[in-house]
């Protein structure tokens, strides 16, 4: 079964794969991280297995374990045989309680720790807690693109305002703003009504799915074996709302992935990420999370499904209904 067509990274004219590969999993553990540290040898087969299956992009952060996440992706990238201009990487820069000028300070340990993988995309990963405005960084941004440094500009979890007021200045510069990586899945579809999806529409930037499986939520697995949600860490199931009510509240979405997953002989979350990037057309990627090498290979999987008009509307509705 041929895998879904490539898509523009907003109007960069770098295509990427609908479904990318996201390395919050690689912060190598430690206190307060999300994830549970896994050896690198996991990570390269996570990697391998992604790239195998026909996943072209990454997406790290420099939060992500303190650029961790980073080195660990650019090893396994390297360790699996790819090249630089083979695969798309994105990352990000943290904002919190820095200037903008900590943007041009810091691009060299993302370029260090990514080597010899160049940024194709770099984020701002949050619209608050810098002390310069969302302007001023998005010029410092667009200066290293007139640099070379980075490929192309993002950001994260921003308003449709913050998105129109980064693209403005980046578009002064030349560098139109290429995307806005947000929350979205079939329990968490605020884009269609906070304007995010619109105004990325209007603009042509590409919105960046992230948990797009809800954390797991939206695989059946929680669902088929709830006493697996005592076990995981309390931040991430405050952070994503994952608790034995949210498990019977969602019950009947997932009986309806599984009726319509194995009507594809698929898995359940591999429809639920099918339905992501089918449901608003090319507007919207996902990145989604592995820890498994099997994880990977699953969710570029979901690129092989076309669902029918009545099935994504199906579960459109009954996502609506679920989240009521
Ligand atoms: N920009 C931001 O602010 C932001 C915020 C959050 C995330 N992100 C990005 O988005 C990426 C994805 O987010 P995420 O990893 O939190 O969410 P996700 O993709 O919704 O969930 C990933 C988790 O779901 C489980 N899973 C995945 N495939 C599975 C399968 N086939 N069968 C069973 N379980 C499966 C695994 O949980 P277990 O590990 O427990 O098995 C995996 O770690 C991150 O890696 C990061 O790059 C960005």
């Amino acid at each position: 079964m041929p895998l879904m067509t490539l898509r523009e990274l907003g109007r960069t004219g770098v295509r990427i794969s609908p479904i990318g590969l996201g390395a919050a999993q690689f912060s190598g553990g430690g206190s307060g991280t999300f994830w549970p540290a896994l050896p690198q040898s996991q990570v390269d087969t996570i990697v391998k297995t992604a790239l195998d299956s026909g996943i072209t992009w990454f997406d790290t952060a420099e939060g992500y374990g303190k650029g961790r996440s980073e080195r660990s992706l650019s090893a396994a990238l390297s360790s699996a045989g790819q090249q630089p201009g083979d695969v798309t990487v994105s990352t990000k820069w943290t904002p919190l309680g820095r200037t903008a000028r900590s943007i041009e300070g810091t691009i060299g340990d993302r370029i260090a720790n990514l080597t010899p993988f160049p940024v194709d995309l770099h984020q701002i990963h949050v619209p608050y807690g810098s002390w310069s405005s969302i302007r001023t960084q998005a010029r410092a941004m667009a200066h290293l693109v007139e640099l070379g440094k980075i490929r192309s500009v993002g950001v994260s979890n921003f308003s449709a305002r913050q998105m129109e007021a980064a693209h403005a200045e980046l578009a002064q510069h030349g560098s139109p703003l290429a995307a806005n990586q947000v929350q979205i899945n079939l329990l968490h579809r605020k884009i269609e009504t906070n304007g995010v999806l619109e105004t990325a529409r209007r603009l042509g930037i590409t919105l960046i799915a992230y948990v797009p499986l809800r954390s797991g939520m939206l695989t059946g697995k929680l669902h088929a074996d709830p006493t697996l949600v005592d076990k995981l860490p309390r931040q991430r199931r405050m952070l994503t709302g994952i608790s034995h009510k949210s498990l019977h509240r969602t019950t009947p979405l997932i009986d309806e992935l599984r009726t319509i997953a194995e009507a594809h002989r698929a898995t359940v979350g591999q429809v639920a990420l099918a339905w992501l990037v089918t449901y608003y057309g090319d507007t919207v990627v996902a990145t989604s999370g592995a820890s498994k090498p099997h994880h990977g290979e699953e969710a570029a999987g979901a690129m092989k499904i076309t669902l029918s008009d009545e099935e994504t509307r199906r579960l459109a509705d009954l996502s609506t209904e679920v989240t009521r």
